[in-house]
């Protein structure tokens, strides 16, 4: 397993390019499965999330060829089984969009319980209510979701949470039902409108998406289309808040600005300088950050994901922050790793109380889950001295080229293998 060292206290400077949505290629691709003809999906991000989604597909049957690192073309039509295999499917979140594609279009699906990060309880209950209400019989046996239907019926389905991965599930599967379902209460992140233009340009008859209603009318057939995955609003966040807790000036190239409003809007508050421009923007911070409250919401609230990495920043804030983890039960594991750099955080339940210090200190930490890893490199980028994180992989599921874009700002980082 490799590690990361990193030397702080280096402000990070200049320009960095943000990759594809983790979270919009982890459902389009599976959504490919639709596809009655060969699908392009540009811009994907080189991650190892995407690379697990991509061997599920072939292991299903289907012809994947990647035309470039961030290009693959599919073609569905050689899937041969309704089957994800056990050990692939455990890799990550993302495997329960299989279930919805599978099931929408074979009218079978078999797929084993996804992994994912240790974020707290994570049911798939909406999901399956979700199938269930389009006629599909669901059982649970084995540690592996059987869902089968004769035929799939559109129906009204209200969401009890608002729930990112049911309502994309629910639209896969709902597609080629006969007639129109209507997903209430359902979430509005980007993904959701990013995986909707891919349905729509494969034929498909959806509206709505990004509001919490989408209607979606059942067509017969889908075909084939190009589509460009959007850019990543988790990691485009996570280095504007990285450039704050350096005390840097940085540009963050390729983004959609109002997906990162409510991230821009905090950061603000704490008197960070945001300069929008376009298809970029200028992060400036030159002074120490004001503490400020966070509350954890669906989109377009503050996003859960960025939660960890912003944690650091109020770490090393003037001032007592209160964060409102309103997401999951169990997404403050990273804070015991602070308080070995010195962070003064208390955790009860789903509320940590923040008492900024001037400065983070440089320690051996280690990367408990994916935006965990996040937040333990921003610290290491803002802390005095050198800090040594393990566990990195769980880093690489969802950011291209870490490293190497943060020595491109500036950074001292390298990394080492465990061995070394
Ligand atoms: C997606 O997870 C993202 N993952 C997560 O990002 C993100 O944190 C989450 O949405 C919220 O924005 C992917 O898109 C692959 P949810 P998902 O269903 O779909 C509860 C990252 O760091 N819930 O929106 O699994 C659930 O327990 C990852 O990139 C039910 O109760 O999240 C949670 O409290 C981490 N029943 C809340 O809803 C269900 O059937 C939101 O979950 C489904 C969810």
């Amino acid at each position: 397993m490799d590690k990361l060292i990193i030397e702080g206290g280096h402000p990070l400077r200049g320009e960095v390019n943000i990759s594809g949505a983790k979270n919009s290629a982890v459902a389009i691709l599976p959504a490919a499965l639709l596809a009655g003809a060969p699908c392009t999906i540009k811009n994907l991000p080189d991650i190892k999330d995407v690379a697990n989604i991509i061997d599920i597909l072939k292991q299903l049957g289907a012809e994947v060829n990647k035309e470039s690192h961030d290009k693959v073309i599919i073609n569905s039509n050689t899937i041969n089984t309704y089957k994800v295999d056990f050990e692939l499917s455990k890799k990550l979140r993302a495997s329960y969009y299989f279930i919805g594609a599978l099931l929408g279009r074979f009218k079978k699906a078999e797929v084993p319980f996804p992994g994912g990060c240790d974020i707290g309880v994570r049911p798939i209950d909406q999901h399956i209510k979700g199938f269930e209400a389009l006629g599909a019989k669901v059982i649970i046996e084995h540690g592996i979701i059987r869902a089968e239907a004769d035929e799939l019926v559109g129906a009204p389905i209200f969401l009890d949470v608002v729930s990112v991965g049911a309502t994309i599930n629910i639209m896969l599967a709902a597609c080629m039902a006969k007639g129109t379902t209507i997903i209430e209460n359902a979430a509005k992140e980007p993904y959701i409108v990013d995986t909707a233009n891919f349905l729509n340009a494969l034929g498909a008859n959806i509206k709505g998406a990004g509001t919490d209603e989408i209607k979606i009318k059942g067509v017969e057939t889908l075909g084939g289309c190009e589509h460009t995955i959007i850019p990543d609003q988790m990691e485009a966040g996570t280095y504007m808040i990285a450039a704050a807790a350096s005390k840097g000036d940085i540009i963050v190239k390729n983004i959609i600005p109002t997906h990162l409003d409510s991230i821009s809007a905090k950061m603000r508050e704490m008197g960070v300088n945001i300069i929008e421009n376009g298809d970029s923007l200028r992060v400036i911070a030159n002074t120490r950050p004001k503490a400020v409250n966070i509350k954890t919401l669906p989109y377009p609230g503050f996003p859960t994901d960025l939660q960890q990495p912003m944690s650091v920043l109020l770490s090393i804030s003037d001032g007592t922050a209160i964060i409102n983890e309103s997401i999951y039960d169990g997404r403050f594991k990273h804070v015991d790793e602070l308080k070995k750099m010195g962070a003064k955080i208390s955790v009860e339940g789903r509320i940590a109380i923040v008492e900024g210090v001037p400065k983070l200190l440089g320690a051996p930490v280690c990367a408990t889950d994916l935006r965990a890893g996040a937040a333990m490199v921003v610290a290491g980028l803002s802390a005095e001295g050198e800090t040594v994180i393990s566990n990195i992989t769980h880093i690489e599921r969802g950011y291209e080229n870490f490293e190497n874009k943060l020595i491109k700002l500036g950074a001292k980082v390298k990394r080492i293998n465990e061995e070394d």
